[in-house]
């Protein structure tokens, strides 16, 4: 159907909007330089690069992000604290408007072929207690890991992390660069010791595999993270220097695609764990029940754990949940909400879900 510029551009200019308001609390820069850009018909212009399913703001904000790190001379750097000291105290506004007009072909040019695939490792702080879940409940001292939606792939390494789990206590392998904190909420301990099933086999599957050893993808990764989140970014550059060293089977492609000869190909002798982090609110409804269909088809062969967050919920404070396929028998157990960056977690005690 057509739809006409203005209606297009009215679209944008909300989604800038409301990606300030949800932006402001963890990053005030970008939710300065959104609410900017709403109200600039040129930055849509060139916000409106981006493929239909991609989200503009996030897509602009992490372009110019990406020419900074590449070193770009200009004066919006001294905004960006993970490329400069201390942010002047006058607005960026103007900077960030200069900027854009400059380098507008290569901004365009970036907008239009990458995508917003943040991979953070601070969701390895819902990974680790659950596969912990898991393997106490199965009884299994080794596992297989496929991971859907995967990035660049720096949560199937979550048993090579250091965790700090604020109440509870440290866990991992302590001479690990990356170590992610977390707060502990709620009455519920979640299942944590120094053990953790040893991963046997780790596959991942992303439509677009980011290649840590690809200095131009290392450095979106980093794009993609707030300018101001040093700690996000100190945690990614361990997760890429732990990825280069160990190197796993990601394969770019459509799940739908490949999941069957992904899960054939897995040991069968051994648990299989399928998980995901901040996916599925990617996928339409049809394809998540196609997903459903295959995990259900293959556990014929071999019982599949499949851990990922409940697609239904919003984005914020997600559930974590564990779906068990018996041989086309299907059992969901709630485990955990957290926060999408793995600043806290809340376990429940896996509790049964109804369906
Ligand atoms: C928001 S990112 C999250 C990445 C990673 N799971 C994390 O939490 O750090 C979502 C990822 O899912 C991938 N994705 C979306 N739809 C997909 C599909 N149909 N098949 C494979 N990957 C898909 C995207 O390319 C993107 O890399």
């Amino acid at each position: 159907m057509y739809e006409s510029r203005r209606v297009v551009t009215v679209r944008t200019e909300r989604k800038f909007r409301r990606y300030a308001d949800w932006v402001e609390p963890k990053c005030e820069l970008y939710a300065t330089l959104s609410r900017a850009t709403a109200e600039d018909r040129r930055l849509l212009e060139i916000a409106r690069e981006a493929r239909p399913e991609q989200p503009e703001p996030e897509l602009l904000l992490a372009a110019v992000h990406s020419l900074l790190l590449d070193g770009k001379e200009h004066r919006l750097r001294a905004f960006y604290p993970s490329c400069a000291g201390t942010p002047p105290e006058d607005s960026p506004v103007s900077s960030f408007r200069d900027f854009c007009l400059t380098y507008e072909t290569e901004l365009r040019r970036i907008i239009r072929t990458r995508r917003c695939q943040t991979n953070d490792v601070g969701r390895s702080a819902v990974l680790r207690p659950a596969f912990e879940h898991v393997a106490n409940t199965t009884g299994a001292e080794t596992v297989a890991q496929l991971e859907i939606g995967t990035s660049a792939g720096l949560n199937l390494n979550w048993d090579r992390y250091q965790y700090d789990f604020a109440g509870v206590g440290s866990f991992g392998d302590t001479d690990s660069p990356v170590t992610i904190q977390t707060t502990v909420r709620g009455e519920t301990r979640p299942p944590l010791s120094q053990s953790v099933p040893t991963v046997k086999h780790r596959c991942g599957v992303d439509l677009n595999v980011l290649d840590v050893t690809d200095e131009a993808d290392a450095r979106w990764l980093h794009a993609l993270v707030h300018p101001n989140q040093h700690r996000r970014h100190e945690r990614l550059a361990g997760a890429i220097e732990i990825g280069r060293e160990h190197r796993h089977q990601l394969i770019e492609g459509d799940v739908i695609e490949e999941l069957p000869r992904m899960l054939s190909t897995a040991p069968d002798d051994i648990p299989l764990i399928v998980f995901s982090t901040h996916v599925l609110y990617q996928l339409p409804e049809e394809t998540i029940a196609e997903l459903r269909a295959i995990i259900s088809c293959h556990s014929s062969t071999q019982p599949v754990h499949w851990l990922s967050i409940d697609p239904e919920e919003a984005l914020s404070d997600p559930t974590y949940r564990w779906v068990q396929f018996d041989d086309g028998v299907v059992k969901e157990t709630q485990l955990a909400t957290f926060e999408s960056y793995g600043t806290w977690l809340n376990w429940s005690g896996a509790r049964g879900v109804q369906n």
